[in-house]
């Protein structure tokens, strides 16, 4: 395993396990089980996923000590402001079923985003959080959230991938020591990834998987990579990326293949209005 040290000097492994879309608490558990058993010592979960006890159920399971683990969890914008920033950490801690987390990040770039981040920097003082991070926001978003506060974010987890790679923005973000995390590494699955030709030969090539190809070429571009998947044998796989690089010549064939247009649009108003409508409690 690989680690990135991030700018509060945390030490965080590059590649691990995201739990989205599992929504039932035993598959969750099993999952993470499977992760930890496999090598994945990196967890990333949030309180919209719904399955932050599943997550701790299957860390306390795994055997394996808390302290060799590095666990994310996430606020939900509806927690933004303050005072509910405060509580939803702690209900975050209380369903993981531990008295820190080592990351958490402001889920969505919406709502009382400066409440929260003063929630978090005062949350990581007092020893609840070790590193504080954000996600989805946008070069621009991120320049006021740094200019405004007093902790510059460790990590911004935006949606990176083959066909959405945002080169200019995780320049922008390294250039700000902010560490950039992909998530849908995998797209997700779509634009049928795992069939894509180029991938494919690039593969074949290294004897390796299009997943492992693609992970590969996020961690060559120093990015941290959480691929999800609930199948044992895809798990083993996706973390078996460590013992090949990839050539110049192939990070310039992926390269190619950008579409520059992701799933999430946070310049679309639409799209921003759907998440606002998207609400974990009433
Ligand atoms: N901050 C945010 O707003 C945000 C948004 C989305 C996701 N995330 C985080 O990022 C993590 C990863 O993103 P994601 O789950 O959306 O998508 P992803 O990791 O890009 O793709 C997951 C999909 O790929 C399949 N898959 C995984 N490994 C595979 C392999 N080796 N071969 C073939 N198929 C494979 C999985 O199926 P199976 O499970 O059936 O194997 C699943 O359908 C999430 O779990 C979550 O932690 C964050």
């Amino acid at each position: 395993m690989d680690y990135v040290t991030l700018n509060d000097g945390m030490m965080m492994p590059q590649l691990g396990l995201g739990v989205y879309q599992i929504d039932d608490q035993n598959v969750t558990k099993q999952t993470v089980m499977d992760g930890l058993k496999n090598g994945y010592r990196l967890i990333d979960t949030a309180s919209a996923y719904f399955n932050e006890e599943g997550v701790g159920e299957g860390i306390k399971a795994s055997g394996v000590a808390r302290k060799d683990i590095f666990l994310t969890s996430k606020l939900w914008w509806q927690d933004y402001a303050y005072e509910d920033a405060k509580k939803g950490i702690d209900t975050s801690l209380e369903k993981l079923g531990t008295d820190y987390l080592d990351l958490y990040l402001l889920h969505q770039p919406v709502g009382d985003i400066f409440g929260a981040w003063r929630a978090l920097e005062e949350a990581q003082k007092a020893g609840k959080i070790r590193s504080i991070g954000v996600s989805n926001m946008n070069s621009g978003r991120l320049t006021d959230l740094i200019a405004n506060s007093s902790v510059v974010p460790s990590i911004n987890q935006v949606e990176i991938h083959p066909f959405f790679q945002e080169k200019d923005q995780v320049e922008y973000m390294k250039s700000q020591n902010v560490t950039p995390e992909a998530w849908g590494p995998l797209a997700q699955g779509a634009h049928d990834i795992f069939n894509n030709s180029i991938l494919k030969e690039i593969g074949e090539k290294y004897n390796k998987s299009v997943a492992q190809v693609v992970l590969r070429w996020l961690l060559q571009r120093g990015v941290v990579v959480i691929p999800k998947s609930t199948h044992e044998q895809r798990l083993i796989q996706n973390i078996d990326v460590f013992d090949f690089k990839l050539s110049d010549d192939d990070m310039n064939k992926i390269a190619t293949l950008d579409l520059n247009k992701g799933v999430a649009d946070y310049s679309d108003p639409d799209f921003v209005n759907m998440l606002l409508k998207l609400r974990v409690r009433n």
